[in-house]
């Protein structure tokens, strides 16, 4: 990771986009779990929490039935509406969380400068838990257990990226 977690924390706002292929699984789920962890820590007016996808094909459309069910049952309500990334982005956010190597370099790709290039992550950098977690999987083509995996690996990350920035 490039971006300087210890500058961040300096900062009366810190701007986290989430990022994932469609916008409907993976990064929408992570929005509603770190927008949760911050809230009950009692810092959410410290963030602002976003997600975006590289596939603009899903625009408009609240996240995959099966993701919202998933997370409803650990308590998150995921009512983010998909949206594509935009080049803006890369200005307007501090910290930009890829779930998976392709996300990982399309996103490198498209920042428009080497100091934007330098916002983005791995999500799973900040997994403790997981520590062999390179990835968070898409859980699209796969049945129940591929949205638990989403979420475990999700919250443990979540959770690191609340502390980095605490
Ligand atoms: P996500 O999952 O990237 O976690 O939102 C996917 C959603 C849709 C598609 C692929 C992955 N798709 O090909 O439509």
């Amino acid at each position: 990771m490039d971006t300087r977690l210890s500058d961040l924390k300096d900062k009366k706002k810190i701007k986290v986009l989430f990022v994932c292929l469609g916008n409907i699984c993976r990064s929408p789920a992570a929005e509603g779990i770190f927008r949760q962890i911050v809230e009950n820590r009692g810092v959410a007016d410290r963030f602002e929490i976003d997600s975006a996808g590289l596939y603009a094909g899903h625009a408009g459309e609240l996240p995959d039935r099966r993701m919202r069910v998933h997370a409803f049952q650990r308590g998150y309500n995921l009512t983010h509406r998909s949206r594509p990334v935009k080049t803006s982005d890369f200005e307007e956010f501090d910290l930009i969380l890829s779930m998976d190597d392709a996300n990982y370099t399309r996103l490198r790709a498209l920042a428009p400068s080497p100091e934007m290039e330098a916002k983005v992550a791995r999500t799973t950098d900040f997994c403790r838990r997981h520590p062999g977690a390179d990835h968070v999987p898409d859980p699209y083509y796969d049945g129940a257990e591929g949205f638990e995996i989403v979420l475990d690996l999700l919250e443990d990350a979540c959770e690191g990226i609340a502390d980095a920035l605490s």
